[in-house]
């Protein structure tokens, strides 16, 4: 299966937003990536509920919803009725992360999990058979272009494994430091998503970027 781009907004010119969307929509982008940060669970607050439905108002390709609070359970609904296709929750914020799960499937979105560098993916052979996507973090989560963590090959490498015995279909997203570098190579290693941020919004053509980042 050929790999999706999903750019993350967070890098985004915020003034310009529906403008940066606009471009997005005009690409070979597959998935808008729409980070959302607390100030809690992660040291860094980003946006809601109001801003994410505008966003959906502009784009053309489903949300992609990075969930980075603590208590994600409270929001699940809201997420949904703002517009989130797909909605990813932290392994490391849900005591309950079945019933979560379940709960975001009921909704009618696709349902992911997210899990931090430091933790081992096996955590999540659990919990593997019930959702659509696995999101490794290839940097700590909070912030937008920090380096990419070169420990994430192993780990996409053991996740693969594990998923041809317990979900054939899964797909794995990759988040942080991604860039036209290491594009091949992440998709060589069994990457399905790449999420990009600072290589897509910050390059002089975006969708040229984007471009690049589908066909590396
Ligand atoms: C980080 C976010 C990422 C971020 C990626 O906490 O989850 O989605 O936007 O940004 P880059 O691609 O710049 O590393
Ligand atoms: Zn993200």
């Amino acid at each position: 299966m050929q790999h999706l781009v999903a750019p993350s907004l967070l890098a985004a010119n915020f003034l310009h937003l529906e403008e940066e969307i606009r471009i997005v929509n005009r690409s070979e982008a597959d998935l808008f990536h729409v980070d959302v940060m607390d100030g809690h669970f992660v040291p860094n607050i980003s946006f809601g509920f109001s801003i994410i439905k505008q966003i959906k108002s502009v784009a053309q390709k489903p949300l992609d919803v990075h969930l980075m609070i603590s208590q994600p359970d409270h929001y699940l609904e809201d997420f949904k009725n703002a517009g989130a296709d797909w909605l990813s929750v932290h392994y490391e914020t849900c005591p309950h992360l079945h019933r979560s799960i379940q709960r975001i499937k009921e909704l009618g979105m696709k349902a992911g999990v997210v899990i931090n560098p430091h933790n081992n993916v096996e955590l999540l052979k659990g919990i593997l058979p019930d959702v659509d996507f696995v999101l490794l973090m290839s940097v700590n989560p909070g912030f937008g272009g920090q380096h990419f963590i070169d420990a994430t090959y192993d780990r996409i490498d053991k996740l693969n494994s594990m998923k041809q015995d317990l979900n054939p279909g899964l797909l794995i997203e990759v988040d942080g430091g991604v860039n036209v570098q290491n594009a091949e190579a992440l998709a060589k290693a069994g990457a399905n998503i790449l999420v990009a941020g600072s290589a897509v919004f910050q390059s002089e053509d975006p969708v040229a970027t984007i471009a690049r980042l589908k066909h590396p």
